[in-house]
């Protein structure tokens, strides 16, 4: 990385250590307490190196609160702080040199390492244990007589915080030890992580939500874990891999005699944990080299982020003898990866429109070899995030790609703008359609209002808009769509009503039989009622349940569309934001057309909505939906839940009443089993709704 120090050659050496003493602090500060990355971790990594060589180089100038003899930073006040019976130490670190194109030339500092220990235990070859570096939050957990008491934090190494209540809400972690006579105290020792799938997910959800989403796995992990709240915590997907085992702590009476790191790992396995299964013993440095290279191939194709590997001295006898230095073990190194970020520069910021109406800026930069594929484009995620990260087009920035996620810009690189940098706006109008932009109060997102007009938007309206739940016509599923769309036939809603049998027969997968079926279906939903319609519309916030009490409500499209918010909030359950929603969908000239349109061309509803919206198996009662259900979309169900004023939660707690489970259930199926909560699948749902039980 062609990284420019952050201070001028001008300053002396004293100053040089002074600022990059105030700046790691204030870094550590924010990185341990707050959870949040104020510079990548691979520029964080080399001022500490760049620390560390001018102390030893000018020790008289090192100052006594220098982060290189810290570990972490002072734990936060909210939780209860408790000391470690051993203090949680760091590693160092050691990097491998690259060429130009990002290709590893040099092991130096692998090779140093390993013949500092040869010759300190006077053996020729010293066999390791090599494991990945998991990119997580250290954790410590304490077993008394086998069950689970506490977990802490690292903290500053000495004094961590105290978050029990919150580790037992994570289903991997043990709470039992699975072993026959439990040693009195057991201490574990190991990284609470997000996977790369579970983060994906995890970020859209709060995207969905109008939530904050998390910057990467390690601070959705960190944060997760330090919530006040343990049902937050229980709601989010943690996972722990176990690495150390605290000997001196197991007492006589388990007899158990470990020599090697590979037995301990093996052991933490038995008694329940999870250790992975990428670690290898290496019995000298080309295996090392031989892990470590692998590993770097692997890294996108793990599931969860890793950011290098960790090799400890195998015996453990040999490890004694070593001991540690400061802040440090000298058995043990990371060797960390090389940087999946870069430099380069922002050409140009584009904005897209995607399925949902959502816009988002992208960057356009200069081609960069990032990790060893070139990256063009970057998501700025939204306007917030261009504000808060200060970007401009023209603005020098460090590029990460991590995995399969898309390019992200970590930060600019200030020192190098220049006056040709141009202010980024948001346009006033859909880049796409035109219609008028949406942005709901204590949303980060900026949306397009053209749903029913938008082509960008054009197939989900159409998909929503066909099917069962809204205008229900049979047969016009996600693909047909996708066929009619893509060959013209259909553009908006209201096209669908213009289809013709022969239209149909012309295209692939359509016979006379299913070109006649598909357009019957399309004329019998001609029919229908008007809280169907309402709800076919696709109107933000306006699920199944707000339809019929705007249909009850309202009667009449004109009158609809006529009402103000003050008027719309009179309806059960509509507050500002759904109203505002209501108002802006609309307001807008694009989709006024489209009714008008949709209703000339033989539309008919009644307004007879189904008033039995009381069902005593599901009014008042709360569910949660987890997996794949054989015939219903999760969406389906919660309106069908919602309808009967039943209530749709994401997080199973006692007060939950049923868990609906479908296929590849996860860790909401773990959590009802332990608490009890009765489990039913999607069958047994549909007889509960339909009162047969
Ligand atoms: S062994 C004395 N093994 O990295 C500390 N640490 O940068 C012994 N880490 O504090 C730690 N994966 O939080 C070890 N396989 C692994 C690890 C690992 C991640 C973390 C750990 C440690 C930090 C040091």
């Amino acid at each position: 990385m062609q990284n420019e120090l952050p201070f001028n050659e001008t300053m002396n050496i004293k100053e040089k250590i002074d600022t990059l003493t105030d700046d790691l602090i204030r870094y550590n500060f924010f990185y341990h307490s707050k959870d949040e990355s104020l510079i990548p971790d691979e520029v964080y990594d080399k001022l500490y190196r760049e620390l560390i060589n001018l102390e030893l180089e000018f020790p008289q100038y090192k100052r006594a609160d220098s982060p290189t003899t810290q570990v972490g930073y002072a734990p936060l006040l909210e939780f209860s702080q408790k000391k470690h019976n051993t203090p949680m130490l760091s590693l160092n670190n050691i990097f491998s040199a690259m060429d130009q194109t990002d290709v590893l030339i040099q092991h130096k500092e692998l090779i140093q390492f390993n013949k500092r220990l040869a010759d300190a235990l006077n053996i020729p070859e010293v066999s390791y244990v090599a494991t990945p570096k998991y990119d997580g939050v250290a954790i410590s957990l304490i077993y008394h007589n086998g069950v689970l008491t506490s977990g802490i934090t690292r903290g500053d190494g000495f004094i961590g915080e105290d978050v029990s209540l919150n580790i037992k809400t994570i289903n991997n972690i043990p709470k039992v030890l699975n072993v026959h006579t439990p040693p009195a105290l057991l201490e574990v020792r190991g990284e609470i992580l997000i996977k790369t799938a579970d983060f994906i997910q995890l970020n859209k959800n709060q995207e969905d939500l109008g939530l904050k989403v998390f910057a990467n796995p390690r601070n959705a992990a960190a944060g997760s874990l330090r919530q006040l709240d343990s049902n937050i915590t229980a709601s989010r997907p943690l996972h722990f891999f176990a690495y150390a085992l605290l000997l001196n702590k197991i007492n006589e009476n388990c007899a158990i005699k470990i020599n090697t790191y590979s037995e301990q790992l093996n052991f933490l396995q038995t008694l329940g944990f999870d250790v992975g299964s990428w670690y290898q013993i290496c019995h000298n440095q080309n295996e090392l080299i031989a892990y470590y290279e692998n590993m770097l191939l692997q890294r996108d194709l793990l599931p969860f982020g890793i950011d290098g590997v960790v090799y400890k001295v195998n015996n453990i006898t040999s490890q004694e003898k070593l001991g540690f230095v400061s802040r440090a073990p000298r058995f043990s190194i990371a060797h960390k990866f090389p940087a999946q970020i870069m430099e380069t520069q922002i050409i140009d910021i584009e904005v897209q429109v995607g399925r949902t109406g959502a816009l988002t800026p992208v960057a356009r930069v200069k081609p960069v070899s990032v990790g060893g594929v070139i990256v063009s484009n970057a998501t700025l995620h939204n306007q917030e995030e261009i504000q808060r990260k200060d970007i401009h087009i023209g603005d020098f920035v460090y590029v990460r790609r991590a995995g399969d996620v898309i390019p992200e810009i970590v930060n600019v690189i200030l020192e190098k703008r220049n006056e040709k940098v141009s202010k980024f706006k948001m346009p006033t109008l859909c880049p796409v359609c035109n219609s008028h932009l949406i942005q709901l109060e204590g949303e980060t997102i900026i949306r397009c209002s053209g749903g029913l007009f938008c082509s960008a938007q054009k197939k989900q309206a159409i998909i929503h808009f066909a099917s069962k739940l809204a205008i229900n016509i049979d047969g016009l599923g996600e693909k047909i769509v996708e066929q009619l769309v893509e060959n013209n036939l259909i553009h908006n809603i209201v096209d669908i009503y213009k289809l013709t049998e022969s239209n149909l027969i012309q295209l692939e997968r359509f016979g006379e039989k299913s070109a006649y079926n598909l357009i019957t279906a399309i004329n019998n939903s001609k029919n229908t009622q008007f809280n169907r319609l309402i709800y076919a519309l696709g109107i933000r916030h306006v699920g199944e349940a707000t339809a019929k009490d705007l249909a009850r409500t309202f009667g009449a499209f004109e009158t609809l569309m006529n009402a103000n918010t003050t008027e719309l909030m009179q309806v059960n359950d509509i507050g500002d934001i759904v109203a505002k929603s209501i108002v802006d969908f609309f307001s807008e000239e694009h989709n006024q057309n489209i009714i008008t349109q949709l209703l000339n061309c033989g539309i008919a509803y009644d307004i007879e909505a189904s008033k039995s919206n009381f069902n005593e198996n599901i009014t008042g009662k709360t569910f949660v939906i987890t997996g794949t259900l054989p015939n219903h979309s999760r969406d389906e169900v919660k309106s069908l839940i919602e309808n009967l004023s039943g209530k749709v939660s994401n997080s199973v707690s006692k007060k939950t009443h049923y868990v609906i489970a479908g296929a590849d259930a996860g860790s909401k199926l773990e959590k009802a089993t332990t608490l009890g909560v009765t489990i039913i699948d999607e069958e047994t749902f549909l007889k509960l709704i339909y009162s047969e039980l």
